[in-house]
């Protein structure tokens, strides 16, 4: 019956957020892997979850992905919330622009009424490019608006296929193959363990920065995504609410 089936739902998501040691987890019905509309669902639980915690001044790091974009389309466009700020967590031009964290954060921005930052610089700079790069102004200010993040919202990859996604040079795919990479999530790739193997070379936010913020959520759905969401959670913050999906949930806990 439709009330077994969300008892269900509500016994998976305690179980997941017991395996994965964090404060909360939400789980929406099916997965997106095999129903399109699912990542939507995602979307629409983690954009409530997101209102609840916009107040005064937030400052919000956001990252790029499908999933992430579909939070920007469940967010209510009535501009309610004019202090908010929100930063895109990453320099990355590497990627479909509707995916970038500066569209993700454009998009957030205008349907609460906020303000954003941006930051274009490509996902893959030289030693020297990027050295040059730290010295500027307008990557010091990013970098110290990371430093201020009240709210973290950042999905989960599966770490070869962001590889690849990211036209990466062979040298990086040979670094995040080498290094068992398994999943991947602001710029940083974890191997099985939740240990960092790589950094994209390209200015966003680190993983300290993360890592005190004092509230993260987190979204990715669909089973092929369970291996990559039980690494990064090896090594996640506690406070961290993960959004998925049962597709994602179900896998996880068999992996487990
Ligand atoms: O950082 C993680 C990936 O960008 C997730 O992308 O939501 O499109 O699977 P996705």
């Amino acid at each position: 019956s439709f009330m077994q089936k969300l008892t269900g739902i509500a016994d998976l998501a305690d179980k997941l957020k017991k395996q994965l040691k964090i404060s909360d987890v939400i789980v929406v019905p099916l997965d997106s892997d095999t129903a399109v509309t699912v990542k939507n669902q995602i979307g629409k639980e983690a954009a409530r979850l997101l209102e609840m915690n916009f107040t005064g001044e937030t400052k919000v790091a956001v990252t790029g992905g499908s999933t992430m974009a579909a939070i920007a389309k469940e967010l209510k466009g009535e501009k309610a919330y004019p202090s908010l700020q929100f930063i895109a967590a990453r320099g990355g031009l590497g990627e479909d622009v509707l995916h970038q964290a500066n569209t993700i954060a454009s998009a957030f921005a205008e349907k609460t009424g906020g303000s954003f930052k941006t930051l274009y610089l490509p996902d893959h700079l030289s030693e020297e490019a990027y050295a040059m790069m730290m010295k500027e102004p307008l990557i010091k200010e990013m970098m110290d608006l990371y430093e201020q993040t009240d709210l973290v919202v950042h999905g989960i990859g599966n770490a070869e296929e962001l590889a690849l996604r990211r036209q990466s040079t062979a040298e990086e795919v040979q670094m995040i193959t080498e290094g068992g990479a398994v999943s991947e999530a602001f710029g940083y790739y974890f191997d099985a363990e939740g240990n960092v193997v790589y950094r994209i070379r390209s200015a966003g936010i680190q993983l300290e920065q993360v890592q005190k913020a004092p509230n993260i959520i987190a979204v990715a759905g669909g089973h092929s995504k369970a291996k990559a969401i039980l690494s990064y959670f090896k090594n996640a913050p506690e406070r961290t609410v993960l959004v998925t999906d049962e597709g994602a949930a179900t896998e996880v806990l068999k992996l487990i």
